[in-house]
């Protein structure tokens, strides 16, 4: 089948409109405040080797959508990390760090918050030890040891190696580093938020005169996407069409908005896009998402293979972009509202329409990466 006709018959899984959606800048910016958001830009564009990732137009994929223009900010050039995360955890270390006297960093992941975390103790000359479960490759594993790390793994999911961090850190009085927020640690979410929020200040910069009307945001506990949402509130000063994209496994964000309170769900099969499947919303981006969120979509795994080929092979844009598998999401949402005439019509989706969509990841789980190029 020709791209032509095959993105054409892309479809969304599930979509929600947030009745309870009413972007209220100021209390956004409580949240999150202006300062923290405008000192991790200062520190992090100070850090050696920084430069603005690209914003990419997907010009051809546009061809067939049918919109004014689709952006792609491409994190897989994020220094030398390949994904978003590298604003986050390695910030966070860095500013938790300041007048503390613990010097053994930890933390849970599923690969990319764990290298950033490994690359910032590095950097401060910090141990770092870094909780993993089953799930997480050992492709994965062996990029945060080579950034000197000791990565541990732990028997179930992302949340018991959570649990497992949590046990060893306190026994040991080891600082936890974590991107997901709890009654009591809420800190270091926050400044993980304050260093993703970059990725909204390059690419307010970037976009010039253009407006953007839509941006679709991955959720895996939420932290990205509120972090975005605390940047168009601080850089942008119209709203777009704010839409959390998420898997169908995993979609602990729509369910939440669905119920107006965090609802935890199990994960009966963990997504392809592993950095995404999580089962339950952090409590910091809930805050900022619950009411600034206009709509949720989810999506299958069917079409993340395609996408990460399509990406690679400039289908989608003149230029080749490595993209992972959390790297799809945004472009399978996009595709599937659009072939939907009355979702189309209810996000108000149009040829004048501008679109960003965020990259997350490039080739970051290179086996991985490899296989769905191949599959
Ligand atoms: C690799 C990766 N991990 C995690 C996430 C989700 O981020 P968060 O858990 O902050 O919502 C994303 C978002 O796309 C991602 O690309």
């Amino acid at each position: 089948m020709s791209l032509n006709s095959e993105v054409l018959q892309w479809k969304y899984e599930r979509f929600l409109i947030n009745k309870n959606s009413n972007f209220n800048k100021k209390k956004i910016l409580q949240i999150l405040s202006a300062e923290d958001i405008d000192i991790a830009y200062k520190t992090i564009s100070s850090w050696d080797n920084y430069l603005s990732t690209p914003l990419i137009l997907l010009n051809k994929l546009n061809e067939k959508l049918k919109l004014n223009k689709i952006f792609y900010k491409d994190e897989s050039k994020r220094f030398h990390l390949k994904s978003f995360k590298a604003l986050g955890g390695a910030y966070a270390v860095e500013k938790i760090i300041k007048g503390n006297d613990k010097n053994v960093i930890s933390t849970a992941t599923a690969g990319n918050h764990g290298r950033s975390v490994a690359w910032g103790a590095q950097k401060n000359g910090l141990e770092c030890k870094i909780f993993i479960s089953e799930f997480v490759s050992e492709s994965r594993a062996k990029v945060m040891r080579n950034f000197g790390a000791d990565v541990i793994r732990v028997k179930g999911n992302y949340e018991d190696s959570l649990n497992e961090c949590i046990i060893q850190s306190n026994k040991n009085n080891w600082q936890i580093v974590q991107d997901v927020a709890w009654e009591d640690y809420k800190l270091v979410p926050k400044l993980t938020m304050a260093g993703y929020s970059v990725m909204m200040k390059e690419t307010s910069e970037q976009i010039k005169n253009e407006k953007i009307s839509h941006v679709i945001l991955q959720a895996g506990v939420g932290g990205m996407a509120a972090a975005m949402v605390a940047g168009i509130a601080r850089y942008l000063d119209y709203i777009p069409q704010i839409i959390v994209v998420e898997p169908d496994s995993a979609a602990c964000v729509l369910e939440s908005i669905n119920k107006g309170k965090i609802e935890k769900i199990s994960i009966e099969k963990e997504s392809i896009m592993g950095g995404m499947s999580c089962g339950e919303v952090s409590l910091v981006p809930w805050e900022i998402l619950k009411n600034s969120v206009h709509f949720c979509v989810t999506v299958s795994d069917d079409y993340i293979s395609k996408t990460v080929k399509y990406l690679a092979n400039k289908e989608f844009s003149n230029e080749k972009i490595i993209g992972g598998e959390c790297s799809t999401p945004g472009i399978v949402s996009l595709a599937g509202l659009n072939n939907d005439y009355e979702t189309r019509k209810k996000i108000n989706l149009n040829e004048n329409s501008n679109v960003l969509i965020f990259g997350c990841e490039g080739d970051a789980d290179e086996e991985l990466y490899k296989k769905l190029l191949t599959e």
